[in-house]
């Protein structure tokens, strides 16, 4: 199998993240948090050196700044329905998944707040200009994602929550594309908060992920419910991330996610980004030699995280990628990618795309192999 959706979810796992979650599994490891004996201890160690971990890799200052969560859109739902009141106005980009979107329409209709999508070019640039301009003297909230996981674009997240801040409002960082394949500076650059999953570029298992939150927000919890601290108290927790975590922890996931973290660490996220620059530029070119090819977002020589949407004129992309499946044993994603404000950005909101990802473990055979499958499927 060739697998190139690594935008959904990365794979294979490095063997020392399979190792962890086995030895979490089989080791040692009760609920952490809860209880004093040794292996409710081992595993509260554990998830404390993960939280150092991460912490190391995304520039945060205090470990109990990082909520765990079980995916990037669980650690959404906590910043958007934490943070809003009923008045509130968010900024948003037309390139949102439907991890923003859904919950910000749901606040729209049920608690009336307001949002503006600002447009973006076709390549998913944003003019700062039109940025200061949205926003109104309530805007609460900033949420924009760092790299559009249709378009590969990047947008300036340090510029952004500059921006942000001399308007009086809060920036959230929706960094699914981008934690562990390209370099985030959360302290230096202010970042409010910041959702990201474990389970794509960090390369832990799925069900991980987490919510950076700048100690001087509170937010109202998603979730009441136990968390082995202040147990005679009606109220959660104040402390972090008691207050945040509600709930056994996904121990082993944890544990996956904390190798997942220390591989990348070691190979250095630049050098990760600059691997899988060069695949997508390899991919975009071969494609875009192939008549009737177009090819989404930045074009050549421009930054993009590793993902390459395309489109075969004439051509359905759900055929497209299930030939690729069937006959070629490649994975791609075609559809939507829920992130039709993206499709409707890049003018494919009638037909979707195909979607090409890749990740560090990606090759350039990999590349050659999707390429000379799309020209035999396609030449003229
Ligand atoms: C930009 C973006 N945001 C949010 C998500 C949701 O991530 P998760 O599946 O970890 O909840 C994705 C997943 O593909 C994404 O690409």
């Amino acid at each position: 199998m060739i697998y190139l959706d690594h935008a959904a979810t990365s794979w294979p796992k490095p063997p020392e993240v399979i190792e962890a979650v086995q030895q979490a599994l089989q080791g040692q490891m009760a609920s952490p948090g809860r209880g004093n004996h040794g292996m409710a201890l081992q595993a509260g160690r554990t998830i404390m050196k993960a939280r150092i971990q991460l912490a190391k890799l995304l520039d945060v200052k205090n470990t109990s700044d990082i909520m765990f969560s079980s995916n990037t859109t669980s650690a959404l739902n906590l910043a958007i329905k934490g943070i809003l009141k009923p008045g509130d106005h968010v900024i948003a980009t037309m390139v949102e998944h439907n991890s923003v979107r859904r919950p910000l329409e749901f606040l729209k209709r049920t608690i009336g707040i307001e949002v503006s999508y600002m447009e973006l070019s076709t390549e998913g640039e944003l003019s700062l200009e039109n940025f200061q301009k949205t926003f109104q003297s309530n805007t609460r909230l900033v949420v924009c994602s760092h790299s559009s996981n249709l378009l590969g674009s990047i947008l300036p997240i340090s510029e952004l929550a500059r921006i942000a801040h001399l308007n009086g409002a809060l920036i959230l960082i929706d960094a699914a594309q981008t934690a562990g394949a390209y370099p985030i500076r959360i302290h230096e650059d202010k970042l409010d908060m910041v959702a990201f999953p474990g389970h794509k570029s960090l390369l832990g298992p799925q069900g991980t992920g987490a919510l950076v939150l700048s100690p001087e927000i509170d937010l109202v919890p998603l979730l009441h419910g136990g968390t082995g601290s202040q147990s005679e108290e009606l109220e959660q927790p104040n402390v972090r991330p008691d207050r945040y975590e509600a709930g056994t922890p996904n121990t082993p996931g944890i544990a996956g996610l904390l190798a997942g973290t220390s591989y990348v660490m070691n190979i250095g996220v630049n050098n990760i980004y600059q691997h899988e620059w060069a695949l997508t530029q390899h991919i975009m070119q071969g494609l875009l030699d192939i008549p009737n090819i177009s090819v989404l977002g930045p074009g050549l020589g421009a930054e993009r995280t590793g993902i390459v949407a395309f489109n075969v004129k004439g051509r359905d992309a759900a055929e497209i990628a299930f030939h690729l499946d069937r006959n070629y044993q490649i994975a791609v994603r075609a559809g939507y990618h829920c992130s039709p404000l993206a499709h409707k950005t890049a003018s494919t909101l009638s037909i979707g795309a195909v979607r090409a990802s890749v990740g560090y473990s990606s090759t350039k055979e990999d590349a050659d192999i999707l390429i000379r499958a799309i020209q035999e499927m396609y030449k003229a």
